[in-house]
């Protein structure tokens, strides 16, 4: 058989979106369809977002500060071309979120802020290359830690693993929250609603608004060619979260209990979702 031309490759999925706009599916605008120089420029934006992310885990440890992170993520990112997308976006004064323990995400780095064995931090770190975004978290567990806090990390790592297997090309946005808060709920664990993942690469934060609860079959189709970041955030105790009063960005989890996140940037492809933030 001959090779489908990039042409005829096109029309075949705009015409399967059509078919599901008549059916009364919410179809994603043909704009969140990156053309394969987008995707090629966003995977060297996510690649180097890896490789940050390497570089801080092969030297976060026990008395450093995030502040120290920060100065890592910096340097690293501008040494190999990047630049740090939370610097300066909406006002964020630093170059990269920190959240240990009941913060759930945003958290700004300090020298105030020291770790300690037994911590638990997010870094989320997010990169432009030529203008192209990437974005992706990982948890470090610091230095002994207790198995409570070990079983939020890995079940957090889980449910991000089961949202990436449930986002599937003309499947529904509802599957992978679906598919994170059941294995989440079922370990005795909650998910935060208010916030969410998010389409990205031409722009940090793009549509779709990327739930980590939902119902199976509902919500946005997901068609091959969309980029978008998967990023549960468990908390041990209720869902409910509050806003730091002073710097306006840190989430922390309400009851003051523990909450974990891991991200990962994926593609939708016409064989399932691609991890682009290995
Ligand atoms: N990486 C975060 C996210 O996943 C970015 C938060 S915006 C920032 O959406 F300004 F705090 F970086
Ligand atoms: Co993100």
């Amino acid at each position: 058989m001959e090779k489908e031309s990039y042409k005829d490759y096109i029309q075949r999925i705009k015409d399967k979106m059509e078919y599901h706009k008549q059916k009364g599916d919410i179809v994603p605008d043909f704009s969140l369809i990156k053309t394969p120089w987008q995707i090629q420029q966003i995977k060297a934006a996510a690649k180097l977002n890896t490789e940050v992310l390497n570089f801080v885990q092969s030297n976060i440890k026990v008395g450093m500060n995030t502040q120290e992170i920060d100065d890592l993520v910096y340097k690293f990112t501008t040494e190999n071309g990047g630049k740090c997308a939370p610097y300066g976006y909406e006002g964020f004064p630093k170059n990269v979120c920190t959240s240990i323990n009941e913060e759930v995400c945003h958290g700004i780095p300090s020298r105030l802020k020291k770790l300690k064995s037994g911590d638990i931090i997010n870094v989320d770190v997010s990169t432009i290359v030529q203008g192209y975004y990437g974005d992706a978290s990982r948890m470090f567990e610091i230095g002994e830690v207790s198995e409570e806090r070990k079983r939020l990390v890995k079940v957090t790592k889980e449910c991000l693993k089961l949202g990436i297997e449930a986002a599937k090309p003309w499947g529904y946005i509802g599957d992978i929250g679906a598919a994170i808060s059941e294995h989440a709920h079922k370990n005795g664990y909650s998910v935060v609603t208010k916030l969410g993942g998010h389409g990205i690469g031409l722009e940090f934060h793009e549509e779709p608004f990327v739930s980590h609860v939902g119902t199976k079959g509902t919500g946005m189709l997901l068609v091959p060619g969309m980029i978008f970041t998967i990023e549960p955030m468990i908390n041990v105790g209720t869902p409910d979260v509050v806003i730091d009063k002073y710097n306006g960005w840190t989430i922390y989890t309400k009851d003051g209990k523990d909450s974990a996140q891991v991200e990962h940037q994926i593609l939708i492809c016409e064989d399932g979702a691609e991890i682009i933030s290995y």
